[in-house]
């Protein structure tokens, strides 16, 4: 595996890998790598002869008192999965790289940010989507894989690639949980082992509402206010937003129906902000 950290260096090796035929994989992350990420890893190292992975803490997605600084970071535990996984590209672009003095161009996609995560996290996905676009113009991916752990995420930067005239193929690759269902996600490892406990409500919130749903229940206020009773039993756990909302457009919906629908919701965690969600 090449590990490049130059913006220069990456652009000139994908033109050289596209000219040669190569179908270039990308699959973008912010390292301390877990199963989650390896099963999108995964799958661009089957479907393509060339994957890049970017490892970059965005400065951009984070706001005003957030965890930038406190994110996990292990680079050279991600380099040595990402060399057992087969991958031909360690990206690892610099701040000074990405955002140089004076940078201005910033990328948002309209409404859809403005909800749900959007809603307590202002600016986070014009970080996402502005540093997303870099990525795609320096790698040029032919396909790109993002997790619907992340599914306001995902939406976004669909709606992105395609308002954009994107040639970029996205597929979204379903959610990695570990054995008790908490969804994996690097910031788990924050955690203390109480918290760990704790963290599982919003998981058995979602299973209610799958629960209700299969009871006939269809009332989407009915459902949030039960899966909020439960997540609010827990000491410890603080209730961002549990949505219900159609999975495309992100719109609330008041009354569920099958295969539309999204259920998602955001916990805090001690100061651990964490995210899950089903589709029904
Ligand atoms: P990060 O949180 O590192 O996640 C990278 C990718 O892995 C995202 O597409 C995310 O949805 C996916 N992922 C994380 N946990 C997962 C899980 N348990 N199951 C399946 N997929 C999972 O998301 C970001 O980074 C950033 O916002 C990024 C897109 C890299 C832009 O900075």
């Amino acid at each position: 595996m090449k590990i490049i950290r130059l913006i220069d260096e990456m652009k000139k090796e994908m033109v050289r890998r596209r000219s040669r035929g190569d179908c270039i994989g990308l699959v973008p992350t912010m390292g301390y790598l877990h199963q989650g990420h390896l099963s999108l890893i995964r799958e661009s190292v089957r479907k393509n002869s060339c994957t890049v992975v970017s490892v970059y803490v965005n400065p951009t997605q984070f706001g005003p008192g957030e965890d930038y600084e406190r994110y996990p970071r292990d680079l050279d535990r991600d380099a040595k999965i990402l060399t057992d996984a087969g991958v031909d590209y360690l990206f690892i672009p610099s701040n000074e790289d990405m955002y140089p003095t004076g940078y201005k161009t910033y990328v948002e996609v309209h409404d859809l940010q403005d909800v749900m995560c959007g809603a307590s996290r202002p600016g986070h996905f014009r970080g996402v989507c502005t540093v997303v676009l870099k990525l795609f113009h320096i790698t040029k991916p032919h396909k790109a894989y993002f997790g619907q752990k992340d599914a306001q995420q995902a939406v976004i930067l669909k709606k992105m690639a395609d308002d954009l005239n994107m040639e970029v193929k996205i597929s979204v690759l379903p959610i990695v949980r570990e054995r008790d269902g908490l969804a994996l996600s690097s910031r788990n490892s924050l955690l203390n082992p109480d918290q760990r406990e704790t963290a599982l409500c919003l998981y058995q919130s979602l299973q209610l509402a799958e629960k209700l749903f299969e009871q006939g229940e269809r009332n989407s206020s009915k459902i949030i206010n039960l899966m909020k009773n439960h997540i609010k039993k827990k000491k410890g756990a603080h209730i961002d937003y549990v949505v219900i909302v159609n999975k495309n457009n992100l719109e609330s919906m008041a009354k569920i129906r099958k295969g539309e629908t999204l259920i998602a919701g955001a916990v805090y965690i001690g100061k651990v902000r964490l995210i899950d969600n089903v589709v029904i």
